[in-house]
């Protein structure tokens, strides 16, 4: 494995979605089950050239996440229509407004961070195009606290993994899609882009992979805070949600860390 990383080579690709659940995403989007994304049918698991990083969480920090943010936008590009409600889960300063804003799609966006001074950043840019309002606190009190039932669109984009429950990822989940039914519009949408290690990394790769990232960018997430994309699409399958894509690639090139975007949708 560890000569696997060094010399670059594709990772196997672990199983992303389970017979059954691949069965329901091919019904639903009329492709067979070979197309669907737990190989990795367009090389996006390839190795990606990516710039190392050397220091801090400024521009460095979009550098080194660079393929996932091109991920993420491809899917928000096809997905995002006029006048929506958008809430975003851990906004920060914005990342994803910014690159929503060159839409030129007029949507609203309710930004949830713990974070305030990043939110002090992302109130203070000008956007042609989005309605912004910022909310303080935590997402979770957020999601909980919200009444109305107007959302079409849930972000979650590299902050699944802060506000989860890493000891019951399970029951947490079901909280988490439950209370997403509630606030969301019928056919409203739930995008959710996340990293996670497959089982075949070694712990002590993971562990030496993440002080090679604390030194890049200040900042690194336990292994065990990561939701994997498959328990992610059953719990939501189970709480009435289409999974309506699926994508995982291979992050950076020291280590199989993966990212994986998954768009689900309320029935
Ligand atoms: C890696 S950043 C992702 C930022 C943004 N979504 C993006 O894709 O660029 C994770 C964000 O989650 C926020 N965060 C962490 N725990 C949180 C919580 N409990 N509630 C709300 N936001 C939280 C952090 O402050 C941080 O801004």
């Amino acid at each position: 494995m560890a000569d696997e990383i060094e010399n670059g080579q594709k990772a196997k690709p672990e199983k992303m979605l389970s017979d059954e659940q691949k069965a329901k995403l091919a019904e639903s989007q009329g492709v067979t089950d070979a197309e669907i994304a737990d190989g990795d049918p367009d090389g996006s698991l390839e190795q990606k050239d990516i710039d190392t990083p050397i220091d801090n969480k400024g521009s460095k920090f979009e550098t080194f996440f660079d393929a996932p943010y091109s991920e993420i936008k491809v899917v928000l590009r096809d997905t995002i229509k006029p006048d929506q409600r958008i809430i975003d889960l851990g906004a920060n300063k914005g990342n994803l407004e910014d690159f929503l804003d060159t839409l030129d799609i007029p949507v609203a966006v309710e930004c949830v961070d713990t974070d305030q001074q990043a939110l002090e950043e992302l109130k203070a840019k000008q956007f042609e195009n989005l309605q912004i309002e910022v909310a303080p606190m935590d997402a979770n009190d957020f999601v909980d606290g919200y009444t109305g039932d107007n959302v079409d669109i849930a972000l979650v984009n590299a902050t699944l993994h802060e506000i989860n429950t890493p000891s019951d990822q399970r029951q947490y989940l079901q909280h988490f899609f439950e209370r997403m039914r509630a606030i969301l519009k019928q056919e409203g949408r739930v995008i959710v882009g996340d990293y996670y290690y497959p089982d075949s990394v070694t712990d002590e790769e993971v562990a030496s992979f993440i002080e090679y990232q604390k030194k890049a960018i200040n900042h690194a997430d336990a292994r065990e805070k990561f939701v994997k994309p498959e328990l992610l699409c059953e719990i939501g399958q189970e709480s009435g949600f289409l999974v309506e894509h699926t994508k995982e690639i291979r992050a950076v090139k020291e280590i199989d860390r993966r990212y994986y975007i998954v768009v689900l949708r309320k029935q």
